[in-house]
Order: C-alpha cells, then sequence, then structure tokens
C-alpha cells in the first residue's frame, strides 16, 4: 500500500484536467496507438533544455526580487523567451500526445539511468496510471500556454508568476512518478 497516496494525488491531477479542460486536446488515436514516448530521453532533450534556458534568463534579467525586470528585457530576450516558452508546449504537449510511455529505450543512450532513479519502478507506475500521466503532461501544456501568452504581450510581472509556477507542475508529476517513496512513511 505505499502508492497509496501518489496514486490518489494522480487521480485528483487527472480529475483536475478533465473538469478544468473539457474539451480538451483530442488525441489523434490512429497515429498515437504505435506512438511510444521514451521519457527518460524526452525529459534531458526536450522538457529540460527549454526550462533550463528560462530559468537561466530569469536570472540575467532578475531585479532585486527576482522578477523579470522590463527594464531589462530588450526584444531579442523577449523573442527568445517566447521561443523557449513555445518550444516548452511542444515537448509537453508530445509528451501529453504519446500512444505509451517507456520509462527508458533499452537500446537508447538512457538505458543507464542514474543513481536514485529506477527505471522500473517507473514504469510499473507509468503502466498502472498512464491516463494520470497524460493529465499531468496536459497541465504543463496548458501552463507553457498561458506563459506564451504572457511572453507575446511582454508582460513581465505575469511571466514572473508563470515561470516560478512552472517548478510545481514539474515536481507535481517527479512526486508521482519519479520518487514516490518520498511518502512512504
Ligand atoms: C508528466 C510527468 C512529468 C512532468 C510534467 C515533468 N517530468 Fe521530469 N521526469 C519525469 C519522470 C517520471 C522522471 C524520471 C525518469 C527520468 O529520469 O527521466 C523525470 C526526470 C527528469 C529529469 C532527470 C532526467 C535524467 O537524467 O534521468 C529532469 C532533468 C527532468 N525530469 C526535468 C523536468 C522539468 C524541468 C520539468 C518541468 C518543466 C519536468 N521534468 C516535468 C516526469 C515528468
Amino acid at each position: 500500500m505505499r502508492q497509496t497516496l501518489p496514486i490518489a494525488a494522480a487521480a485528483a491531477a487527472l480529475l483536475t484536467a478533465c473538469t478544468a479542460n473539457p474539451d480538451g486536446a483530442a488525441q489523434p488515436q490512429a497515429e498515437a496507438a504505435a506512438d511510444v514516448y521514451y521519457l527518460r530521453a524526452g525529459m534531458v532533450e526536450q522538457i529540460n533544455p527549454p526550462m533550463e534556458a528560462m530559468w537561466n534568463m530569469q536570472v540575467e534579467v532578475m531585479d532585486d526580487y527576482g522578477n523579470f525586470d522590463p527594464a531589462l528585457m530588450t526584444p531579442q530576450t523577449w523573442s527568445e523567451l517566447q521561443a523557449h516558452a513555445r518550444g516548452l508546449i511542444a515537448a509537453a504537449e508530445r509528451m501529453a500526445t504519446a500512444g505509451s510511455y517507456v520509462a527508458a529505450d533499452p537500446d537508447g543512450p538512457y538505458a543507464d539511468a542514474p543513481e536514485g532513479t529506477d527505471l522500473a519502478a517507473i514504469q510499473m507506475r507509468l503502466d498502472a496510471n498512464g491516463a494520470a500521466y497524460r493529465a499531468l503532461s496536459q497541465n504543463m501544456a496548458r501552463h507553457a500556454a498561458q506563459l506564451v501568452e504572457a511572453a507575446e504581450a511582454q508582460d513581465a510581472a505575469t511571466v514572473t508568476q508563470l515561470v516560478n509556477d512552472m517548478q510545481p507542475q514539474c515536481k507535481a508529476c517527479h512526486d508521482v512518478f519519479w520518487y514516490p517513496e518520498e511518502y512512504a512513511q
């Protein structure tokens, strides 16, 4: 019964996603059936890079309070921010619309996970809770879409808020699918 709480949390996320977006992105069933998402590769190559780029930008253009400072933003940095946020939407949507999830491609470069990442355990959670994984991915895609809008409007305050709130989006899924043993006690 160690996983009772994480599964409940995942179910709650799923429920939120369904009610928040009743007519949300329809799954392209036909292509999706065979469409495997290798999640470790996705994290390393697609999800993490645009997010890290935005966090790095935040350091470069922040004011004394850690907020994006419009005075330090230029047309160039606004457009870079928009591009990173769009990259994150694409990465999250790719993850949300995959047909099935595999923790790591056994023949690919990410088969050897770092210490503390138990790919077999992650795979079991993915097999048991694929719908929750999809819902959490969709939540992140929607959050990234709001960020693109704010970046297009050059609304630094909203951008700050949405960039700061992105990390809990990452954590929500990591808590359930990556290291739920922290909840064991
Ligand atoms: C829908 C689920 C989900 C979301 C959302 C998610 N992740 Fe992950 N992520 C995982 C899982 C599961 C792992 C553990 C497997 C692995 O290591 O790739 C992981 C692992 C990682 C890793 C370690 C990769 C490695 O070396 O093994 C990084 C870095 C990472 N995520 C970054 C992020 C960032 C940044 C975000 C938010 C912008 C994010 N993730 C959002 C599921 C998610």
